[in-house]
């Protein structure tokens, strides 16, 4: 299948302005600001079925039309930080088909009647922050973005603006106040950004991934786009595969169309384990979701099926672990980053988050009784469902995960130093 979000794969180059043009770029522009009103533009993505790939996987128009009527400006604002361990799909769509994704900001923001958008890209990545603003620039030299856009009433700005390196600001309504200037710690919601948002007005937050899907559904329209994967998830997606595999790296497929097999070992995808070895453990959704295991290789790759497996596909950043890794020493690790993360602001997260890592600690130095193990649950539950932002759910699904399926790991490291 010919790639629809990582056209860079198939065509070089795509991330100059001509090139992309002579790939069809920037009519979907057209089609949308001269030939559609915003409210047609937003019917569409609602057709198309499109799901936020930042990682909630919410219907992406659905969102857009929540705006209250009537109240102005309105902001749209892309989640650009990628901070999710395992994640960098955003990064490759921005470094090398950046066009696409800017076509698909300035449609999204019309289709909001916002005026001004601001792209939210994690510091630690320079170059694709300098690419954006290079390829903002070419596309205002055509008339893409700036007081007249095409030439027409509608105009629009693009900013972007760097973050400084924390994983928090990855959460919307952080993200929102890190952009204003303040500590990035998220807001008590509700009112939600749709009503509230930046600068306390109407504001739209959406992935560069999901951004990315608005020109092709507006080109080719919503139809042929929702018979791309399955009913429920349609669409093409990125999975990002890291770990102990062979070639890691961005691939993608329609959602549904294959297996974590497929992705794991398939020719096209990252053929296998190193070394030959046999896989223990799958992150789905990098360090925020229960692992699975060599049991779930047949599972689909879609929102619902890794659902049913017991697990979440958020962002689709796949880390695969072989057989020799010890799983308590990865979980530590995974705590160990969700504890420096934690923002502080509420309390089960800020103090279990500490725990969870202390605890982790001392099974992995052979310190922890059966007792602490049991502990490691007790703390999990008492910050599920119990916290400001998902954060501390996130914290808790490595402990979680691989308690359910690795328990015997944490009792080996018990027993092996004469506890019980
Ligand atoms: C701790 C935390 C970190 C997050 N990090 C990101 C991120 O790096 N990129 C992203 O797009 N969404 C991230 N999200 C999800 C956003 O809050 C939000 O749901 C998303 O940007 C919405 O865009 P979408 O509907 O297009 O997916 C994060 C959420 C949480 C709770
Ligand atoms: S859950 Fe954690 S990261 Fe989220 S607001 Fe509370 S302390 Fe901050």
């Amino acid at each position: 299948m010919d790639k629809i979000i990582l056209r860079n794969q198939d065509i070089p180059d795509i991330s100059d302005i001509d090139v992309y043009e002579r790939n069809g770029g920037y009519e979907a522009l057209k089609r949308a600001v001269q030939g559609m009103t915003p409210d047609q533009v937003t019917d569409a993505v609602k057709i198309s079925g499109l799901k936020g790939r930042g990682g909630a996987g919410f219907p992406t128009g659905l969102k857009w039309s929540f705006l209250p009527k009537g109240v102005f400006p309105r902001y749209l604002v892309v989640n650009a930080d990628e901070s999710e361990p395992g994640t960098f799909k955003d990064r490759e769509i921005m470094e090398k088909n950046p066009h696409q994704f800017i076509e698909g900001v300035i449609i999204s923001a019309y289709a909001i009647q916002s005026h001004h958008a601001f792209i939210y890209i994690r510091g630690e990545y320079p170059a694709a922050a300098r690419i954006l603003e290079e390829a903002i620039e070419a596309a205002r030299a055509r008339g893409y973005v700036g007081e007249q856009v095409l030439g027409g009433d509608y105009k629009v700005e693009i900013t972007v603006h760097r973050g400084a390196g924390a994983y928090i600001c990855g959460e919307e309504t952080a993200m929102l106040d890190s952009l204003e200037g303040k500590l990035g710690m998220p807001r008590v919601k509700p009112p939600f950004p749709a009503v509230v948002g930046l600068y306390g007005k109407p504001t739209v937050i959406n992935n560069v991934e999901t951004l990315a899907n608005v020109p092709p559904i507006i080109d080719k329209g919503a139809e042929w786009y929702k018979s791309i994967g399955t009913e429920k998830s349609s669409g093409p997606k990125i999975f990002c595969v890291s770990g102990h595999v062979n070639r890691p790296g961005n691939y993608e497929a329609a959602l549904g169309s294959i297996t974590l097999r497929d992705l794991i070992f398939g020719k096209e995808y990252a053929q296998g384990v190193r070394g030959n070895k046999n896989v223990k453990a799958i992150l789905t959704a990098g360090a925020s979701a229960p692992m699975l295991t060599a049991q779930h290789l047949d599972t689909k790759l879609d929102y619902e099926a890794i659902a049913a497996a017991g697990s979440i596909l958020g962002s689709a950043s796949i880390i695969v672990l072989d057989e020799d890794t010890d799983i308590p020493w990865a979980t530590q690790k995974m705590s160990e980053f969700f504890k420096h993360e934690s923002c502080g602001k509420c309390t089960p997260c800020r103090e279990g988050t500490y725990w969870l890592l202390v605890l982790m600690q001392r099974v992995n130095e052979g310190k922890a009784s059966m007792q602490d193990i049991e502990m490691l649950s007790v703390v999990s539950s008492q910050i599920m469902g119990r916290t400001l932002c998902p954060l501390g759910e996130f914290a808790t699904s490595p402990v979680t995960g691989s308690l359910k399926w690795f328990k015997n790991e944490y009792e080996a490291k018990v027993k092996g130093n004469g506890h019980s």
